[in-house]
């Protein structure tokens, strides 16, 4: 019986390979970077003492972060299918329990969460677009940009239009396929956003504060790092590469064969560092120079950041690239965060996969319309311990699933998957490679990662 079922789990079914590697960079990078590095990490560098946050981050990402994400990606090169083959698979190869599977559908119900309220702020920021163009900005007070934002929050409909196009976009995308959707967008949305980026750090330093936004970034100011400190950089870590929602997993089973994994998950935590550090020079000189206090998420981005750039030459203009900026780089996200659920439907259901995407996103609109009216009609609905639908599906799939996924996933890769699958696997990586990120799979990630849920869940829940 035991053989039979490893024969027919033996009978990998992925759905293609990456057309070459650096398809697989791309895609990787692009779940990565996403509205944590825009509207995050450069706050928290300033805010957090500069340098000694910045080394703690680095810490954190390359021992804790990069391991488990080489091991997710790992899990689905091996088993080259969704999340929930792919750990069946690898499972009944090294003769452990399939009751391992858990991972994948944590990491599934994460991403399909996260999903859903990525959405409706990714509306957020589509909706800016047609704003900041339209000069509704230009030399309005802050109180003015302000209401904007909040009348935008009050009224559902407006919402529900953004956020129905930003979902609609994602699914189509996702329903073209790996090769024609997938891989098209990421080719297409990399480079636009690098060169916007460059774009908008040379505007910013031309027309910003940057001696101020200097010191902010990065003077080194030790009395504000704190043990907090820590658990922040670590959370941010975590974030920003997108462990623990079965994308790696999901991205790994299209990895073209004989890649070296752990350097190309190297190489894109590095990439996706600095990415976050010139998101910080676009950011603050503008802020900057504007007189606004320095803040993060939907405040600096939909508050802070239109108040500056409509006070500013030309900002109608630049405001628009930044808004489309974050656009296009929340789409790539939003399709990575689809893929792992996408996959399970088209490969273990056999569903086509433009009708998973149908009743994939149908199911996403319905959550996100219960997060957009968490924001006006249900805005005193408390689903739990005063938390609306939006924060408390926020805080289950980033303090809760997230980490637990990432968790169990050191685990299994770290102590309890053959070495001999390692070996395979990770063959073009040096000894040395294996040994340090097996070392840190085993006694770094599984103890960092339960302090800093255990402080996140004694905070809030
Ligand atoms: N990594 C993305 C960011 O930095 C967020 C994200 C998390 C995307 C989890 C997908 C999954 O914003």
């Amino acid at each position: 019986m035991q053989q039979n079922q490893r024969m027919s789990i033996a009978v990998r079914s992925s759905s293609g390979v990456w057309g070459s590697r650096t398809t697989f960079v791309l895609a990787l990078t692009a779940s990565a970077i996403g509205l944590g590095n825009l509207w995050r990490f450069s706050y928290l560098l300033g805010e957090q003492g500069g340098a000694p946050f910045l080394i703690a981050y680095l810490l954190c990402l390359f021992f804790v972060a990069v391991p488990v994400l080489v091991a997710e990606v790992l899990i689905g090169s091996h088993g080259r299918s969704n999340p929930v083959s792919a750990l069946l698979y690898t499972s009944a190869r090294s003769d452990i329990t399939r009751a391992w599977l858990v991972i994948a559908w944590i990491a599934s119900i994460a991403s399909a969460i996260i999903l859903a309220y990525y959405s409706v702020v990714a509306g957020w920021g589509l909706a800016y677009i047609g704003k900041m163009q339209s000069g509704v900005f230009s030399d309005a007070s802050a109180a003015e940009v302000g209401r904007v934002f909040t009348t935008m929050l009050a009224d559902p409909q407006q919402l529900l239009q953004s956020q129905t196009v930003f979902i609609v976009l994602t699914f189509t995308i996702s329903a073209l396929g790996i090769f024609r959707g997938l891989a098209v967008l990421f080719w297409f949305s990399i480079p636009l956003f690098l060169v916007a980026l460059g774009v908008l750090v040379e505007y910013s330093l031309l027309n910003g504060d940057v001696t101020q936004a200097g010191e902010f970034l990065f003077s080194v100011n030790t009395y504000d790092f704190t043990a907090e400190s820590v658990l922040l950089a670590m959370g941010q870590a975590f974030y920003t590469l997108s462990i623990g929602v079965g994308i790696g997993m999901a991205f790994g089973a299209y990895a073209p064969d004989k890649i070296p994994l752990g350097r190309t998950v190297l190489a894109v935590a590095l990439f996706d560092t600095m990415v976050a550090l010139a998101a910080g020079l676009v950011i603050f000189p503008i802020i900057f120079a504007a007189n606004v206090e320095p803040a993060m998420g939907p405040g600096l981005m939909f508050v802070g950041l239109p108040y500056a750039f409509g006070n500013m030459v030309e900002g109608e203009l630049f405001g628009a690239i930044f808004f489309i900026t974050i656009t296009v780089v929340a789409l790539s996200s939003a399709v990575a965060l689809a893929e792992p659920v996408m996959s399970y439907l088209v490969e273990r259901m056999r569903l086509r996969r433009p009708v998973a995407a149908l009743l994939f996103g149908t199911v996403t609109w319905f959550v996100a319309l219960g997060c957009a009216l968490s924001f006006n009609e249900w805005q005193d609905v408390y689903w739990y311990q005063q938390m609306t639908l939006f924060q408390l599906l926020e805080r289950v799939s980033t303090v809760i699933l997230l980490p637990t996924a990432a968790l169990l996933t050191a685990l299994l890769v770290g102590y309890c998957i053959r070495r001999e699958i390692l070996r395979v696997e990770l063959y073009r990586e040096s000894r040395l490679f294996i040994f340090l990120w097996r070392f840190c799979l085993r006694y770094i990630a599984p103890p960092a990662i339960v302090i800093v849920m255990a402080s996140a869940l004694l905070e809030k829940f």
